[in-house]
């Protein structure tokens, strides 16, 4: 099902990339500089020539922020450099239709996904169950839950369908056990709330579709948490215990070989923000183990064993386009979460490590990036030129800091920073279709062992950019 739109964001990808495909760190100049406008063909004749970098490097600070958080005005700001700029943007939203007022095409769209529902009220025993878990995160998984139950009920209502027409004389309610295995599940929080749930007797109050009515079979889920850290699995254990639910956690590595054997046929698999290769080994134990639904939300994309990436689904394999891990960071580059401060902190470091590379390159004769690793928590919060000692130290640099001007480097770390956000922007046009790329390669793997896959938006970006969700089932 999804061929066809996967075949059409690839080529785009692919003819693009030259856009995209860059590490905008490593320049000290805006990149595009021979990209001239195209010619116009209705008016038949040419635009002022300006090249891509020289718009670029006009945009004031408040057209660059404007454009930033208005994808749709981004595109059209692009279209002369990048006519297909608005194609790219039309195909996200006939993938992921996550607002269905504002949006053209739908009933295509909805041909492939769903939008994001709206929660039933929070009951006086569900708040109280919510304490002692993060605000987003506990909408997060709120959303995820209602996901998982509705399809469920589907997925309930179908095996009850092709039950009764084997056997014609099925009238009296099945009591079942349901597995669920809940794939690298810190502290355990949603597959507990899945089956807290389910103790409080489902979510009755939930808009239900008329096809979707629950059968009269009576359900119970069996809930199997397995996570890597010991600690988060004590935690999770006691949890489960004190409020009497059927969750046991099982403290091993997602990719050993006891943990493929968690899944059977009757296993229905959810992955909240399981990693890179994580999700994808779990992409690979249930297409093996046939297992009946799995819903997984990716993130973290970049966590993966391998030097670069290599697509899970025959369609994807015939790509042209190659991506590095650090090109598998661009989907995580929207950083809408966070808050005031952590922004604040997220532009000083910007500042100083560029600030300190154009330092380092003057010093060293040396016109190379160098990069520097994850820095001390307390370094963004003191004085600049602490951190540039240790910078130098770090990388066991001969320069002698003290004798140097550090407010000229600031300087020219800020005009960086000024190029940086502007070649980004251009990149961000390309975040959310190289996410879906990869969630396509991921739809089409399912699809290709019998899968039958949605996509949706299961959450506000508000609360989780990773918020796309994979729900796939045995038809
Ligand atoms: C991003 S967290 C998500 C946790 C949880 N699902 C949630 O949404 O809150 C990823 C989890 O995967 C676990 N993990 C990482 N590597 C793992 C491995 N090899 N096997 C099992 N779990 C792993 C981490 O310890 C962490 O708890």
């Amino acid at each position: 099902m999804f061929n066809a739109y996967f075949q059409q964001l690839d080529s785009l990808l692919f003819q693009s990339r030259h856009l995209w495909q860059i590490q905008p760190f490593h320049h000290q100049d805006i990149l595009w500089q021979n990209i001239s406008v195209q010619v116009d063909a209705k008016r038949g004749q040419l635009e002022p020539q300006i090249t891509l970098a020289q718009a670029l490097d006009q945009l004031s600070d408040k057209q660059l922020l404007e454009l930033q958080q208005d994808v749709h005005k981004l595109a059209n700001w692009l279209t002369p450099w990048f006519p297909e700029a608005p194609l790219l943007i039309t195909l996200n939203q006939q993938l992921l239709p996550s607002n269905p007022s504002t949006k053209p095409n739908l009933k295509q769209a909805n041909k492939l996904s769903t939008p994001i529902q709206t929660l039933p009220i929070e009951s006086a025993e569900l708040k109280r169950f919510a304490q002692g878990i993060p605000g987003r995160k506990w909408q997060q998984m709120r959303y995820f839950s209602l996901q998982f139950n509705q399809m469920m009920i589907h997925v309930d209502n179908l095996s009850t369908v092709s039950a009764q027409d084997f056997t014609k004389t099925q009238d009296q309610p099945v009591d079942k056990t349901t597995q669920v295995l809940e794939w690298c599940a810190g502290k355990g929080h949603l597959g507990r709330l899945i089956a807290f749930e389910q103790q409080l007797g489902g979510q009755e109050s939930w808009d239900k579709p008329s096809q979707d009515k629950p059968s009269e079979n009576k359900q119970s889920y069996q809930i199997t948490s397995l996570e890597w850290q010991q600690s988060l699995c004590e935690k999770g254990q006691q949890q489960a215990e004190k409020y009497q639910l059927p969750q046991n956690f099982i403290h091993d590595d997602a990719f050993s070989e006891a943990a493929g054997q968690l899944l059977t046929e009757d296993t229905h698999a959810i992955a909240l923000h399981a990693c890179g290769d994580l999700h994808c080994q779990l992409i690979y134990h249930v297409s093996q183990q046939k297992a009946k639904s799995v819903l997984i939300a990716p993130c973290c994309y970049h966590l993966i064993r391998s030097e670069r990436y290599y697509p899970l689904s025959k369609q994807a394999q015939q790509s042209d386009i190659q991506l590095s891990k650090q090109d598998l960071k661009i989907p995580l580059q929207e950083t809408v979460t966070g808050g005031q401060r952590i922004g604040n902190l997220r532009d000083i470091e910007l500042h100083w490590r560029m600030a300190f590379d154009e330092l380092q390159r003057e010093q060293q004769q040396c016109n190379q990036y160098q990069p520097l690793p994850t820095l001390p928590k307390n370094l963004l919060t003191g004085e600049f030129k602490y951190f540039i000692h240790w910078a130098v130290e770090n990388r066991q640099l001969n320069i002698a800091v003290d004798k140097l001007n550090l407010d000229l480097y600031l300087e020219k770390g800020q005009q960086r920073v000024q190029q940086i956000r502007r070649m980004e922007l251009v990149q961000h046009l390309f975040r959310r279709p190289l996410e879906l790329w990869l969630i396509l390669d991921r739809a089409m793997a399912l699809e290709e062992t019998g899968f039958h896959v949605e996509l949706t938006e299961f959450c506000q970006k508000s609360l989780t950019p990773r918020n796309i969700l994979i729900k796939a089932y045995r038809p």
